[in-house]
């Protein structure tokens, strides 16, 4: 086997190399002087089972790119397989016709990324589970719940702990965190009256008293996650803190989750951090490299990845 990685996450990549006790296939990823991606596979791939691994994340339109002209070169080198490993997914979040005369950018991604020659995609807490289907290749979506699971239990008592949704959405995703510590559920009823704007409407739920930690697939500008801990400390929570499969944190996201109430943010790998974050007090990184390693191990090996999670 192989694993090949664009620029989106080298150190990611490298960790999940190690791992596997596996040198990264020697690629190389570039730009032409106009900035047009430049893809050159420096090793034979003839026959192997290939991995990429890259993140469709900040700049999303790049790193696409990038994935899709690996794929591509893989291909057309006779590459026996290729598996796109995606720890973060973008283009995620327009999954539906949510208003007329929009697009479903996911269901667009995921042919790009099937026509650009994936014949499986990896992949860990997708926005929403239904882009599994948006493609008609086997695909597996991993979930950081285990990883976050045991980081709660080394850092947290859990028999204080109440787990919160930070919108309806998003229940199925923390009532699976709350039922592996056997801590109760509480849900925050968020209203999103544009995008990128949220607004808490109601908690639903006894958090008096409770150390509240929030769980969700994704914070981008802070907003959700901000509110939300307002909300919780107003309505008598002792503290608030978050665990967040992906940190897409944008813009000036870090800055306010720092200056904002929240004890700490903590956010997994799948996206490389920035200066920001890293100076942000309150934001901690956890690892998911063996939780990807190991699924792509399997994986190779034609071993079932859905027991990980048992
Ligand atoms: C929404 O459905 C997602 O699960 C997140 O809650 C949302 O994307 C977070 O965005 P922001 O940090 O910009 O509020």
């Amino acid at each position: 086997m192989k694993l090949v990685t664009g620029n989106s996450n080298r150190p990611l990549a490298q960790a999940v190399a190690s791992y596997l006790e596996l040198p990264l296939t020697d690629c190389t990823v570039k730009r032409f002087a106009d900035n047009e991606v430049y893809v050159e596979v420096q090793e034979n791939v003839r026959g192997e089972d290939v991995f990429i691994l890259q993140s469709t994340s900040y700049p999303a339109n790049d790193n696409l790119m990038e994935l899709l002209i690996i794929a591509d070169a893989l291909r057309r080198s006779s590459a026996r397989r290729i598996t796109a490993v995606l720890p973060y997914f973008g283009y995620a979040r327009q999954d539906r016709k949510s208003a007329p005369r929009t697009p479903i950018s996911a269901k667009l991604v995921s042919n790009l990324i099937t026509e650009a020659g994936a014949n499986r995609v990896l992949t860990l807490d997708l926005h929403a589970a239904q882009i599994q289907g948006f493609f008609d290749i086997p695909t597996d979506n991993l979930t950081a719940a285990p990883v976050m699971v045991r980081d709660i239990k080394d850092n947290y008592d859990v028999k204080n702990v109440m787990i919160v949704s930070p919108d309806v959405g998003g229940v199925v995703r923390a009532r699976n965190v709350a039922s592996r510590i056997g801590a109760s559920l509480a849900i925050v009823d968020k209203r999103r009256p544009r995008a990128g704007v949220s607004e808490v409407m109601n908690i639903i739920g006894d958090v008096e008293g409770q150390t509240c930690i929030l769980i969700d697939d994704i914070v981008d500008s802070g907003g959700t996650l901000v509110n939300a801990a307002e909300a919780l400390l107003k309505a008598g929570a002792k503290e608030v803190s978050a665990y967040i499969t992906h940190g897409v944190l944008s813009g000036t996201a870090s800055e306010r989750i720092a200056a904002s109430k929240l004890k700490e943010l903590v956010v997994t790998d799948s996206i490389l951090d920035t200066e920001a974050t890293r100076r942000a007090a309150n934001i901690r990184r956890m690892s998911i490299a063996a939780l990807i390693g190991e699924a792509v191990a399997r994986t190779a090996s034609e071993q079932s990845v859905s027991s990980l999670f048992d």
